[in-house]
């Protein structure tokens, strides 16, 4: 059976491609997931996606999917205040890469502060879409 890796974006992240592109690029999360998804299968590995603008629909496919080897999340506003999301990525254990788009410590101060970051193996942030790809080939390397 193929490994799973999760692909997690959180609120208003469906607007990619329209929403502030001047700070989150021009790509929408399609373009964004499609890359992703083809950098895995080329790997042998299975990704699978989902994106909600609701805390308990990320948290509930985040349990759902429990046995998934790696969870990839960008879990946009949530980042600065779920600690929902933050139980839940410890509940299940699985071993999570935080993504930002933006570099959240270059922005207000109120996103400079992650919940979610001090239970991921790590935080890419700043990168734009190239840190999704990133936090891929870092989970593959780990699992190799
Ligand atoms: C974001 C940064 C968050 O502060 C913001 O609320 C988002 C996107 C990013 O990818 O840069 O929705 O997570």
């Amino acid at each position: 059976m193929l490994k799973e890796i999760l692909l997690v974006n959180g609120p208003n992240l469906n607007l990619l491609g329209t929403r502030e592109p001047e700070i989150y690029g021009n790509t929408t999360l399609n373009e964004i997931e499609n890359e992703v998804t083809e950098l895995a299968k080329e790997n042998g590995y299975l990704l699978t996606c989902f994106q909600a603008n609701s805390e308990g629909a990320i948290i509930d496919f985040i349990q759902q999917h429990k046995d998934a080897a790696g969870l990839i999340i960008n879990p946009g506003a949530f980042t600065h205040y779920s600690i929902a999301i933050r139980d839940c990525i410890v509940a299940v254990g699985i071993p999570t890469i935080e993504v930002h788009l933006s570099n959240i410590y270059a922005r207000e101060e109120f996103r400079h502060r992650s919940v979610i970051a001090p239970v991921c193996v790590g935080q890419i942030t700043g990168l734009g879409k190239v840190g999704y790809l990133l936090a891929l080939t870092s989970f593959m390397q780990k699992f190799n």
